[in-house]
C-alpha cells in the first residue's frame, strides 16, 4: 500500500480517505507517505458509508481514497465509484481482508487503480508477511518494480515488463527495499490453486453458523448486499441487548471455552480508530462507527474447520449467552 501511495504521487501533507473502521496498518501506511489520514464512517455491516464519503471528500477535496475491506465486508460499490468518479478521485483498495470477493461478479481490488493483498500470517494467502499488488496501468506495474526495490535492470530476470518504459522510469524512481523474498514468493505460489476450494470450506461453514445462530435475540448477524460473493473466513456479529460487562464476560467465556473472539470497540483493539493516536488531531467523532463497533464480535474460521466443528461452535456461543443470562 505504500507503493502504492507513491505511484499515485501521494505527496507529504496530502489528504488520503480511507476507512474509520480497518486495521491500524491502514492508517499507518498514510502516515509512512507522511500524508493525512482522513476516516470515514462506516456502516452496520462495516463497510465504508458512501454518503459520507461524499461528504469527507467534499469537505477534504481529498483526490485518493484507500479503501479497506475490512473482515472482508463490500460497501455499495456502484455508489462508491460514483462518488469517486464525481470528485474524480483515485481509488486504491486494500484487499487484505477480502481475496477472492465478487461485487456483482466483478473482482475486488479491480474497482480502482492498484489492488492491494497482504500475504501477512492471518490473512488467505499467508507466508508470514509480504504482500501482493495487481494493476492493469503498465506504468504502475513498472514503478512498482523500481520502487520495490529493482535496480540495474534486474527486474529483467523476473518480470515481461515494457523494456523502453522501464529504461525511461529506473532512475527517475527510489528503490525503497520492499523485495519479495524468493522463500515467501514459492510459498505463495501453490496457494494461489487452492483459494478457490479454501474459498468453498469458508462459505459453507459460515452458512452453517449463521444457520445455528443468527435467530437468538442477542446477536445481529447483517448480511452483505445481494451482489456481493465474499470469502467468508470470518464472521462478525453485534451482540445487542447486553451491557458492557456481559459482554465483556462473553469474551472472557468464549476464550475459556477455546474459542477465542474480540470484540473490536473494547479493550485497546488495534482496530479501534479511537486507539490511533498518531492521526487523534485530525479526526472528529465518527458516531456511527463507535455505535457499529462497539459490541461487534469478531470470530475467525480456519479453513481446517469442519461441519462438526462448527457446530460445537454454534453450541458454545449459544451456551455461553444463557449461562451469562442464567447467572
Ligand atoms: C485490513 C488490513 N489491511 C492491511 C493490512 C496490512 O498488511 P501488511 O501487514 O501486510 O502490511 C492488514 C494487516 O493485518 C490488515 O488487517
Amino acid at each position: 500500500m505504500f507503493i502504492a501511495l507513491n505511484i499515485v504521487g501521494v505527496q507529504p501533507g496530502d489528504t488520503v480517505l480511507t476507512n474509520a473502521f480497518t486495521f491500524h496498518a491502514v492508517p499507518s501506511v498514510i502516515e509512512h507517505a507522511r500524508a493525512v489520514p482522513v476516516l470515514v464512517e462506516s456502516n452496520r455491516e462495516w463497510a465504508m458509508d458512501a454518503e459520507d464519503l461524499d461528504k469527507k471528500a467534499t469537505e477534504t477535496g481529498a483526490n485518493v481514497l484507500l479503501m479497506s475491506y475490512m473482515r472482508g465486508h463490500v460497501p455499495d460499490m456502484d455508489a462508491i465509484m460514483k462518488v469517486v468518479e464525481k470528485h474524480d478521485m483515485i481509488l486504491i483498495e486494500d484487499c487484505a481482508h477480502a481475496y477472492a470477493t465478487l461485487w456483482n461478479g466483478k473482482l475486488l481490488g479491480t474497482f480502482g487503480e492498484i489492488g492491494c493483498f497482504s500475504t501477512q500470517s492471518s490473512k488467505a494467502l499467508s507466508a508470514g508477511e509480504g504482500g501482493i499488488f495487481i494493476t492493469n496501468d503498465d506504468e504502475h506495474a513498472a514503478k512498482a518494480v523500481l520502487y520495490a526495490g529493482s535496480y540495474e535492470r534486474l527486474w529483467m530476470k523476473h518480470y515481461d515488463l515494457d523494456s523502453d518504459l522501464m529504461d525511461q522510469l529506473q532512475n527517475q524512481i527510489p528503490g525503497y527495499s520492499m523485495r519479495m523474498q524468493e522463500v515467501t514468493a514459492a510459498m505463495l505460489t501453490p496457494q494461489i490453486d487452492r483459494l478457490a476450494a479454501i474459498k468453498k470450506i469458508h462459505v459453507d461453514n459460515w452458512a452453517l453458523l449463521h444457520s445455528l445462530i443468527h435467530d437468538h435475540p442477542n446477536i445481529e448477524i447483517p448480511l452483505p448486499l445481494p451482489q456481493v460473493d465474499s470469502f467468508c473466513d470470518t464472521m462478525q456479529f453485534h451482540l445487542v441487548g447486553m451491557s458492557r460487562d456481559d459482554a465483556d464476560r462473553f469474551i472472557d467465556l468464549m476464550k475459556e471455552e477455546g474459542i477465542p473472539m474480540q470484540i473490536f470497540g473494547a479493550r485497546r483493539n488495534a482496530r479501534d480508530y479511537r486507539q490511533w493516536e498518531y492521526i487523534k488531531a485530525h479526526q472528529d467523532e465518527l458516531k456511527a462507527t463507535v455505535a457499529n463497533i462497539e459490541f461487534a464480535c469478531d470470530l475467525s474460521m480456519q479453513p481446517h474447520l469442519n461441519s462438526d466443528n462448527i457446530r460445537v461452535m454454534g453450541r458454545v456461543i449459544l451456551d455461553v449467552l444463557a449461562y451469562i443470562h442464567g447467572q
